[in-house]
């Protein structure tokens, strides 16, 4: 057996958390939802989803790892054996995430590379990114690439190399994106894009805003999906449980609304006006990122070099956001199948290869295949998002409220900090998570197969 490793102190956990949190979910994800779902609404849910909600599952899934020192399965396994298949599905999901995550992933890379090479301006033009993933083979080149890369970080062990990196690398994200969110607010008419952000208009509240945000929420917290409890699994008793899952929180939404500052004024900036451009515009899904901020990027000084330190810089947060994804995934296999290490990342990272080569061609070759309507990408966003990261998290809160207690949490909290959500935490791990999820669950699915219509 080796030795389980521990994080030196918590500013070492709350690096790889956070490098595990932020990542697409936050610079690609979040503008694009908060553009769709009415901007300071869905940011206004958004928040308070992330105090309440976020909060509970996020020091649950830490304690259940600190106090078993164990990964997701194990974890579970040795609280209450009847119960490992939670960390089961955890693992199955992450395995679904990384498949398109890493599409997404090699776009980035692909845009990276188009930047280094000079190629700043056609990469700025309307149809440039509709024309590279509808290509026959561009993105699934691209995509191989991201994935070879997490491969390699992750077959020759995560720990050293890439946490170093992160923490050199992160901070140099948070000042870039001040710096370029700064920039997008000087741009012509971006006020009003500042104001669609922040200033909540009730009257564009719909289900949909609230169960947009809550899938965005697990996923940008990196919930649901067992990797907090491996985290959770290397800290110290000593470590402040509390302070660290508010620290998180913290670094993820902020990360969230600089990106969401990036793009969104500039959305407003360049529709001039014309409200069926901006409506057009706000509603690009997951293009956004990648046709909005290329036009910052060619309207500033020094554009191209900006644009390619920007990708590179969003291609490193990916890069510790697969790598989280992918060795949940691997050490399951090692732990379980009793499998070595070289072999398991091969099978993990092969697999979900293959499994992403649909979400790769799903705008290109294979467009002319959905599922509910929606091309494999977005389908498979929607089924991790919207059902089976709910489920994970209900089943997560009704194994603490009800299995093994809420007492077992809080004493493992106050080990070491004090509990200062306590009182909110019983009651919604309790009641009011598990209503609300299903509830937001039975609405998402009837929607998605189109009784109802928000
Ligand atoms: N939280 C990551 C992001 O925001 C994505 C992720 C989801 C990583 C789930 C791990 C687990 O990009």
């Amino acid at each position: 057996m080796e030795k389980r490793g521990k994080f030196s102190g918590s500013l070492g956990f709350i690096l790889a958390a956070a490098g595990s949190a932020v990542g697409l979910g936050n610079i690609w994800r979040f503008p694009y939802l908060a553009a769709k779902y009415g901007g300071g609404i869905f940011l206004l849910i958004y928040v308070i989803l992330v105090v309440t909600f976020g909060y509970t599952i996020m020091i649950s899934e830490i304690s259940l790892g600190r106090k078993t020192g164990l990964s997701p399965i194990g974890a579970y396994q040795a609280l209450s054996k009847k119960y490992s298949f939670i960390g089961w599905i955890a693992v199955f999901v992450a395995f679904i995430i990384l498949s398109y995550y890493s599409v997404i992933g090699g776009w980035v890379v692909k845009y990276f590379y188009e930047f280094v090479a000079g190629h700043s301006m056609s990469v700025a033009h309307e149809n440039f990114f509709g024309g590279f993933i509808g290509d026959p083979w561009s993105p699934l080149f691209w995509f191989v690439i991201f994935m070879a890369l997490t491969y390699l970080v992750v077959v020759n062990g995560v720990e050293k190399g890439i946490e170093k990196v992160s923490k050199i690398l992160m901070p140099i994200l948070v000042v870039l994106s001040i710096a370029i969110a700064i920039y997008s607010a000087t741009l012509p008419g971006a006020m009003e894009g500042i104001k669609y952000l922040f200033i909540p208009n009730f009257a564009q509240f719909s289900p949909m805003t609230l169960l947009a945000a809550l899938g965005q929420m697990f996923y940008s917290m990196s919930l649901a999906m067992g990797i907090m409890i491996t985290y959770g699994s290397y800290l110290q008793k000593k470590d402040d449980l509390n302070k660290c899952v508010k620290r998180i929180e913290l670094f993820d939404t902020g990360i969230a609304i600089l990106a969401a500052l990036m793009i969104i004024p500039a959305i407003f900036s360049f529709s001039a006006g014309d409200s069926a451009v901006l409506n057009a515009n706000l509603n690009k899904g997951p293009g956004l990122m990648f046709v909005t901020l290329p036009k910052v990027f060619d309207s500033m000084p020094f554009g191209g070099v900006v644009g390619g330190a920007f990708f590179l810089l969003v291609f490193f947060a990916a890069l510790t956001s697969a790598i989280s994804l992918m060795e949940s995934v691997v050490s399951t296999l090692v732990d379980k199948w009793k499998l070595r290490r070289g072999p398991a990342t091969a099978i993990v990272a092969g697999g979900a290869f293959i499994l992403g080569i649909p979400s790769s061609l799903g705008n290109g070759i294979w467009s002319s295949f959905t599922i509910l309507g929606m091309d494999f990408l977005t389908f498979f966003d929607f089924i991790t998002n919207a059902v089976l990261m709910p489920i994970g998290a209900l089943l997560t809160c009704l194994f603490v409220g009800y299995v093994i207690g809420v007492k077992t949490i809080s004493d493992e909290v106050k080990i070491s900090s004090q509990f200062k959500r306590e009182a909110m935490y019983k009651i919604m791990i309790k009641y009011v998570a598990p209503i609300c999820i299903v509830a937001i669950l039975i609405s998402s699915v009837l929607e998605a197969f189109g009784v109802l219509k928000f």
